[in-house]
């Protein structure tokens, strides 16, 4: 699958975007290893704190169907604008996806392609609470 490819499945998905409260539609499609693709859109609530990002929704419905391997996310959005991930959903990405996974930014005039790695570098993962806990020993 290509990024063009990956991209168009994320701007099918824009349409199932709930964002009433505003207005900001997004959507992302993410490439599993082993060739499956889950959308995801962002879901908004009237207590605004159960909203959650577009790009968590496609992550999850991954990790719950079984899958942890990740290639690529695409991520676009309704209103033209470049988009990019939010700090919550970054650190997310980094729970399950590789530092060299590809995050494929898109909008009508540019897209940019990013190592998951460099739009978060030095993360914080389970490694840091594996050493902390033989540190401890
Ligand atoms: N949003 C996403 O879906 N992904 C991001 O990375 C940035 C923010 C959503 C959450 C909310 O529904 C709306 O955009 C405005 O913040």
């Amino acid at each position: 699958m290509t990024h063009s490819e990956l991209i168009q499945k994320a701007q099918e998905a824009l349409t199932h975007a709930y964002a009433p409260y505003s207005r900001y539609r997004v959507a992302a499609a993410l490439l599993t290893a082993d060739g499956h693709v889950y959308t995801g859109v962002n879901i908004e609530n009237a207590s605004f704190g159960a909203t959650i990002c577009a790009e968590r929704v496609a992550v999850f419905k991954a990790v719950s169907d079984g899958r942890r391997d990740f290639k690529t996310l695409a991520l676009v959005t309704g209103q033209g604008d470049f988009p990019t991930p939010c700090g919550m959903c970054r650190q997310v990405l980094v729970e399950f996806g590789k530092p060299e996974m590809e995050i494929v930014l898109h909008n009508d005039e540019k897209t940019a392609v990013y190592r998951l790695e460099e739009l978060l570098p030095l993360s914080f993962t389970g490694t840091n609470l594996a050493e902390g806990v033989s540190n401890a020993l």
